[in-house]
């Protein structure tokens, strides 16, 4: 007999009279006087199966004694339900069933496998099996197969061609840290993990795979955040023979695509697109938030010389306005406060100004500032009566990361950041380089193969962090959803760039001789650009952890807390790799 005739979410009322049989897990098992009944539950949804004692006395008994979780299987006929459940496609019919199987038992599963579970993260995790049974982890992993299935259609369709590159390679220049595999047959060597395919890509466009792509596994050993992990997966796509702007339309075509296919979301116009250097005066971040205005203003011209020392001494005074909030309590001012004292935002304070709906001001600074002077920076920071000002000081680039995040911090508790609405924008013409006060030396702001603008190729030699990248990134709702650039692809300005970044000719060359000596042999102008596929789907599926849509994520330790991994090796393996554990 076959184990199923049909999925647990396929019957209907036309199905009213058929013989069928069923497979899955019980999820909930209810006896009723006389009656039994159990919601049976698979992949594509859930059934009720009926029992009675009447018709059956020894079967119904059999059903009364199954447990949540048991795998059945069960084959009776399907008739129309007297008390229809709307909630549920399968909720006008149900099964009365004249054979049950246990195909297998199950133990009290740790937590109830229900939308709305007991289980807390780190019991799920530890039993993600159990957990992704549950409705709305199931739906971000079909989410995440279907927008692979869509990215992997329109690449194909524009000519793209998926080509795996390897995993076991050497140190790539991401910028984090790298996973390295110890070779046991080269003793006292090692691979890296690719923190991204970037050289391999670069090296098939000189191989004159000019559209390339892959859904790649990436590997960066950096800090947890919730929209980063230690593997992640990369939609990595390059292009030979194209500028910034081929690109840009390219993949703005595969990210309209997406959004039609996927969330039935059309954008007709063109993404936005903002420099790096509006984005960041503007909204105080490289991936600004535009589902909601709120933008930041430098109000330094108009606050400064009225005696308030902070004020005069600061580089840079700017604010926001948020609108109709001027009716804020004094308990809700001092809570942001403490938001912009906090450690990681490094303000040391905040003033604040009521813009009353009388038309008067009233501000923490009143001793130093006239009701005339509150009015000029309500003016420049575009307020009206029933507004509230908030200002912050400082260096210029701490007060702009501060302003930022308490940009997003309004934004959240005003309910401005809607899951539902979705805001991409490309943040274009990057600098080229980032000068690192720990090192003391420049570091590639993307990654050391980009290219500079050519209109400011000369200004490496000058004036370094002025010079401009043809780089970009996808941002969607605030997150930086993928980036890429147009690369170097003469060997002479890759070996200048190397020099710039402080490596020495025998460092560029131990590190990248190969792709050195590749641009030897015609390397083509190419260019392109990598979306991180977790963060995407996370957007999609409305999740703020990108864990929500991994199988098997790693929790905040980098740990597998089901296979239990990172762990210890045998002395035997440490020997065959010629390796030993220092105990500090
Ligand atoms: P980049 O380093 O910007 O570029 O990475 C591309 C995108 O990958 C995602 N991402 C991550 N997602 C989850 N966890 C992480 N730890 C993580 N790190 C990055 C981000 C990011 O925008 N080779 C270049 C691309 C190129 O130039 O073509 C690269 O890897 O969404």
């Amino acid at each position: 007999m076959a184990y199923r005739t049909h999925t647990c979410g396929e019957l209907r009322s036309e199905n009213i009279g058929q013989e069928i049989i069923l497979s899955g897990w019980a999820q909930k098992i209810r006896n009723l006087g006389g009656m039994t009944f159990i919601d049976i539950r698979d992949r594509y949804g859930i059934s009720q199966l009926f029992f009675d004692e009447e018709t059956n006395a020894d079967l119904r008994s059999k059903a009364s004694k199954i447990g949540r979780e048991f795998v059945l299987q069960a084959s009776g006929v399907v008739r129309e339900r007297s008390n229809k459940n709307p909630n549920l496609d399968t909720g006008d019919i149900e099964i009365v069933v004249n054979e049950i199987t246990v195909l297998n038992k199950s133990e009290v599963p740790p937590f109830t496998i229900e939308d709305e579970t007991d289980g807390g993260e780190e019991i799920r995790m530890n039993y993600r099996y159990l957990d992704l049974r549950r409705n709305p982890v199931r739906d971000g992993i079909i989410l995440r197969h279907k927008m692979a299935k869509s990215i992997r259609n329109y690449l194909d369709k524009s000519g793209f061609i998926e080509i795996e590159t390897p995993v076991l390679i050497k140190s790539t220049p991401e910028g984090a840290r790298d996973f390295i595999v110890p070779s046991r047959l080269n003793a006292g060597q090692f691979y890296a993990l690719p923190q991204s395919p970037q050289v391999f890509k670069q090296l098939l466009m000189v191989a004159g795979y000019d559209k390339y792509f892959q859904v790649v596994k990436c590997f960066r050993d950096e800090d947890f955040r919730a929209d980063r992990q230690p593997e992640f997966t990369q939609i990595d796509c390059e292009m030979a023979f194209v500028e910034q702007e081929d690109i840009l339309q390219t993949f703005e075509g595969l990210a309209k695509h997406l959004f039609r296919d996927v969330k039935g979301v059309d954008f007709k116009d063109a993404f936005p697109r903002m420099t790096y250097k509006e984005a960041m005066e503007s909204y105080g971040s490289d991936k600004p938030d535009l589902r909601f205005c709120m933008k930041i203003n430098d109000i330094s011209e108009v606050v400064k010389g009225k005696d308030f020392k902070i004020f005069d001494e600061a580089e840079y005074i700017g604010g926001i306005c948020v609108e109709g909030k001027a009716s804020h309590s004094r308990k809700k001012i001092d809570a942001l406060t403490k938001f912009v004292q906090r450690p990681q935002i490094g303000s040391k304070g905040m003033v604040y100004v009521k813009c009353n709906e009388d038309g008067t001001f009233k501000s923490s600074v009143d001793k130093f500032y006239s009701q005339e002077d509150l009015k000029l920076w309500a003016e420049t920071l575009g307020a009206k009566a029933g507004d509230l000002l908030l200002v912050l000081s400082g260096t210029k680039k701490q007060t702009l990361f501060a302003l930022g995040e308490l940009r997003l911090e309004m934004g959240n508790q005003l309910e401005l950041r809607d899951k539902n609405k979705f805001a991409p924008l490309w943040v274009v013409d990057f600098p080229l380089l980032e000068w690192d006060e720990k090192t003391n030396r420049f570091h590639a702001m993307h990654h050391p193969f980009t290219a500079p603008k050519p209109e400011h190729l000369e200004l490496l030699d000058t004036d370094p962090v002025s010079v401009n990248a043809n780089a970009y990134d996808f941002v969607i709702n605030g997150s930086e959803i993928g980036g890429g650039s147009i690369r170097i692809f003469d060997k002479d300005l890759q070996a200048k760039m190397f020099k710039t970044l402080g490596f020495t000719e025998e460092e560029a060359n131990a590190q990248f001789g190969f792709l050195m000596d590749a641009f030897k042999y015609g390397a083509p102008p190419h260019g392109g650009c990598a979306f991180g596929f977790d963060r995407w789907v996370a957007i999609f599926n409305g999740s703020d952890s990108i864990r929500d849509v991994i199988a098997f994520p790693k929790n905040n330790a980098g740990r597998d807390v089901m296979i239990d991994s990172p762990a210890p090796v045998s002395n035997d393996q440490l020997k065959d790799l010629s390796l030993g554990i220092v105990k500090e």
